[in-house]
């Protein structure tokens, strides 16, 4: 019995630990694109420039990093503690907020759809 107890708590277990190559890999297929159509304008796509607020949008590390002062760009397991989540959810529901992304006053805008959205939300809720 004991051993059954401990066989389904590994289970559990390795079900949920995401790893950093696991993470990185669902960024990639699943992340990466997004960010590439509403944000790396502003944030890292072109080298020459410096990327707004300190934060580069275009590689894994420097996305969960996050920027000078909006705090982790990804707190995996928790959204609502997550740059990257927060300022694309404020993107959609308050563009007036200071950080919603992409700003209220950018010439272009492609802020996140709602799907879109809830990928983001999945992608740092599901890893942990
Ligand atoms: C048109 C340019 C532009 C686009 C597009 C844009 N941003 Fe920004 N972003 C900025 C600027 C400017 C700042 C700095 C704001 C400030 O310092 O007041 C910023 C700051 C941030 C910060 C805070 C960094 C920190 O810690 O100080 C985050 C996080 C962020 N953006 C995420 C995003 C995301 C996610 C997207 C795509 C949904 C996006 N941005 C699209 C211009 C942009």
């Amino acid at each position: 019995m004991r051993t059954l107890a401990l066989l389904t708590l590994l289970a559990a277990s390795s079900a949920f630990a995401a790893t950093d190559a696991d993470r990185e890999k669902a960024f990639k297929a699943d992340i990466a694109p997004i960010l590439e159509k509403s944000c790396i304008g502003c944030h890292g796509k072109d080298k020459a420039k410096k990327p707004k607020g300190g934060f580069d949008a275009t590689s894994f590390a420097t996305v969960v990093k996050g920027g000078k002062e909006a705090g982790a760009g990804i707190t995996w397991g928790d959204a609502a503690k997550s740059a990257l989540y927060k300022s694309a959810e404020l993107g959609i529901s308050s563009p007036e907020d200071d950080l919603a992304m992409p700003p209220k006053k950018a010439k272009e805008r492609h802020p996140l759809t709602k799907e879109q959205l809830e990928k983001v939300k999945a992608f740092i809720e599901k890893n942990k």
